[in-house]
């Protein structure tokens, strides 16, 4: 198959774990026979420095011309005391507005070699699979521009929802419940929020048409606690926006590391952009031992996703556990014995063992 693909590489770690996510793809094409194009384009805080806005207009244009899109992350302390529309943030969230990718996808699965990596206790996190569906462009985000008022003493950020994009991602959550193992968990602040108890009311209603689906209400500072208390008792979450970013990097705790989550973000149909959960780590940017293994795994979805192809995908996500249980690791992850290595050796890693199995494939073959 031939697929384009557009790179947004952004800042900080995002260009270290994009050549990772680059290789990955290059071997997946070279073993399946598929060929992958790829257009590198600015976003973020690079963006901002060569062209003089976060989202510049043929970055647009290259991701809405190409098949998936693939990002590794934006931002950094050079650009956080520039003015709102000039900051690097604004860029990703305006490619997810432009691309109408309401839906974003945080599947949170603990790797069983990594069961000791948590600081949770692992009879606690052992067996816990969750999918956290984020509204994506929405809520707090995306409401009226905000405003600093009265000489600078007044502040207001607006959270604004129409039923329509409650009911798009609320029933984006039923269908993937129905598809896995049928347990809905809701996460809002109705006992506050208007837009929340809209939401509630959006849940019941889709409730009906899926009435073999079990749905619970959790708000959501009991749902942060019980997050990590009984992480097995959820399955599919779905929330809004600002809760879904805060609940995913939450979760994360779950696998050992914020730099192991990958994320689909998707519409009905059309192009799907991918990406690791975590941002562009400032602090250990340049030191070439970010975690690359977000974003290899933020492969797997767009192949499973935009190019359906599950075979690739599944192999991908095979490599990546064969890895870990090699041993091989970047500092996040705390693992007593093992290899604690680099971006490039962890990477290096996963290709051996993507190529591994696919010569004694071809050997099993003939
Ligand atoms: P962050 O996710 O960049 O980092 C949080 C912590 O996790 C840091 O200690 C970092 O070193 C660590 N970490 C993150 N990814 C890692 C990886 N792959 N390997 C190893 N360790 C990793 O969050 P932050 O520090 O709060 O934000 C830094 C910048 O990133 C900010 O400008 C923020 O706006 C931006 N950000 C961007 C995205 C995105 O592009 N999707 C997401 C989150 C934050
Ligand atoms: C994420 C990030 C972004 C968000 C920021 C960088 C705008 O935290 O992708 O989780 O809040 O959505
Ligand atoms: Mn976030």
């Amino acid at each position: 198959m031939n697929k384009k693909i557009t790179l947004l590489p952004g800042d900080g770690v995002g260009k270290e774990i994009m050549e990772s996510a680059r290789v990955v793809l290059n071997t997946i094409a070279s073993e399946y026979d598929h060929r992958f194009s790829f257009r590198e384009h600015a976003i973020g805080g690079e963006a901002i420095d060569q062209y003089g806005t976060p989202l510049p207009e043929d970055t647009i244009q290259a991701c809405e011309d190409s098949d998936a899109v693939l990002l590794g992350a934006v931002g950094g302390p050079k650009w956080d005391g520039n003015p709102p529309h000039l900051r690097p943030e604004k860029g990703l969230l305006g490619i997810r507005k432009k691309l109408g990718l309401f839906a974003n996808l945080r599947p949170v699965q603990g790797f069983s070699s990594l069961l000791h990596a948590s600081p949770l206790k692992e009879e606690v996190i052992n067996g816990s699979d969750i999918l956290i569906i984020r509204e994506l462009t929405g809520g707090l985000y995306f409401g009226r521009p905000s405003e600093r008022r009265n000489n600078g003493e007044e502040v207001v950020d607006t959270l604004a929802y129409s039923r329509h994009e409650m009911e798009r991602i609320i029933e984006k959550g039923f269908q993937s419940a129905q598809i896995r193992s049928k347990r809905l968990t809701s996460v809002d602040k109705a006992n506050v929020l208007e837009s929340s108890r809209m939401w509630r009311e959006v849940v019941g209603e889709k409730a009906k048409d899926y009435p073999d689906v079990e749905v619970e209400h959790l708000l959501v500072d009991a749902a942060a606690m019980k997050l990590i208390t009984e992480p097995n008792r959820f399955d599919v979450i779905v929330t809004e926006n600002l809760f879904g970013d805060i609940l995913s990097d939450e979760a994360s705790v779950l696998t050992g590391s914020l730099g192991m989550l990958p994320s689909a973000s998707i519409r009905t149909d059309g192009v799907g952009l991918y990406e690791p959960v975590h941002g562009s780590a400032p602090d250990i940017a340049g030191k070439g031992i970010a975690n690359p293994l977000g974003m290899i795994l933020s492969v797997a979805l767009m192949l499973r996703h935009s190019f359906q192809m599950e075979e690739e995908a599944a192999e991908i996500e095979k490599a990546v556990n064969e890895c870990l249980e090699q041993g091989y690791h970047t500092g996040d992850l705390d693992i007593k014995d093992g290899k604690k290595v680099g971006t490039k050796e962890v990477t290096e890693a996963v290709i051996e063992n993507l190529t591994t199995k696919s010569v004694s494939n071809s050997i099993c073959n003939m």
